[in-house]
């Protein structure tokens, strides 16, 4: 294995969710890195319907911390990523875009943590009026999915690595 490799592995291993940041904006060149990040995640039949909303206004991160009952940090995190879809290009991106949004979202994260940032997935795709306060907010239209946010900023907290694999969850071969 080399060592670009190992860094991939240990970045995986080290994420976290980091929910307190420092007040610090973060920088426009890693803003651009993430996003590049966030479209080079597979997409089914590559339909790729994944947009996203680059939030940095503290007005509307005030309005998503109100609108999203697990969602307070927003209020002192300088960035989110508000993580969507517009599924009506094909069937496939129609049957797909919860997966390849979520995707996208998790290459979100490991840029994130790369990049010495921190952040944290807010689910907004289960909850309707999640959905509804989010579209109202960022003028998003009705056609368009919303998946989740990430919250991300320069992290005011450590966390512990994840390590080993849970006892009981792998099955090999037959379960
Ligand atoms: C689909 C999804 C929705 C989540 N929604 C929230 C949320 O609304 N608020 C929050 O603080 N964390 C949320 N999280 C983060 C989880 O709480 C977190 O991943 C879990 O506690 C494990 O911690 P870790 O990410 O540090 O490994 C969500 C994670 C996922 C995958």
């Amino acid at each position: 294995m080399n060592s670009r490799d190992r860094q991939t592995v240990s970045n995986i291993l080290g994420r976290r969710s980091i929910r307190r940041f420092e007040e610090r904006p973060v920088e426009k060149e890693k803003v651009s890195l993430i996003l590049e990040c966030a479209f080079a995640a597979p997409s089914a039949g590559n339909a790729r319907p994944t947009h996203v909303v680059v939030v940095d206004e503290r007005s509307i991160l005030n309005g998503l911390a109100e609108a999203l009952p697990y969602g307070k940090m927003l209020s002192k995190a300088p960035l989110a990523f508000v993580v969507c879809a517009d599924p009506s290009g094909s069937d496939i991106a129609r049957q797909y875009w919860e997966e390849d949004c979520a995707a996208a979202m998790e290459n979100i994260l490991l840029a994130v943590h790369a990049l010495g940032l921190g952040g944290v997935w807010l689910g907004v795709h289960h909850a309707p009026e999640r959905v509804h306060a989010v579209r109202n907010l960022l003028k998003i239209p009705d056609d368009v999915e919303v998946l989740g946010i990430a919250a991300t900023g320069y992290p005011a907290e450590k966390k512990d690595p994840h390590g080993g694999i849970p006892e009981g969850k792998i099955h090999v071969n037959r379960w």
